[in-house]
């Protein structure tokens, strides 16, 4: 399919997305089964929740524009999950484990944050305001969750690791 406007390109990247968001929601589930430390595995569990509510924004806006919000399969994403699973393979101590978790969901945070501050941008260039704060809105949730797991990191789950 080939794409010679600017609109059908924003929608396009939205489709992407909604495939980012389902597979992370499922990989999310993984990852909180899989960790020990309770603060993570609320973190992980927690972000589950607002990833549904994500994937539910941008169905809604895929859906006023008449476009399928499971037209496309996102490889970058189905690659970062393969690795994060066989990251949690090879880590089989429980402190390890769980830096190696928040290693993992960091790569797939950030991934997520600059596909939504493009998808926001680009919405902002069409002028499609309600459009760009319900992206910013998850924009932020991205960040938030980045923020949360960088300081549970540092205070808690590396050194934890680091003297295991
Ligand atoms: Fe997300």
């Amino acid at each position: 399919m080939e794409i010679t406007n600017f609109k059908d390109m924003y929608l396009a990247e939205l489709q992407e997305l909604a495939s980012v968001e389902a597979q992370l929601a499922d990989a999310l589930l993984r990852m909180a089964g899989a960790a020990s430390n309770p603060a993570l595995k609320r973190v992980l569990i927690h972000h589950r929740a607002e990833t549904e509510t994500q994937r539910d924004r941008l169905a809604t806006i895929l859906e006023t524009h008449g476009a399928s919000p499971t037209a496309h399969t996102d490889q970058a994403m189905q690659t970062l999950i393969t690795e994060a699973k066989k990251m949690l393979t090879i880590l089989t101590e429980d402190n390890l484990r769980d830096a190696g978790l928040i290693a993992s969901a960091q790569k797939l945070e950030h991934y997520e944050i600059a596909a939504y501050g493009t998808a926001a941008a680009l919405a902002g260039q069409l002028d499609l305001r309600d459009e760009q704060k319900m992206l910013h809105l998850s924009l932020e949730e991205e960040k938030r969750i980045d923020a949360l797991l960088t300081q549970l990191a540092k205070r808690e789950v590396n050194p934890e690791a680091v003297a295991a």
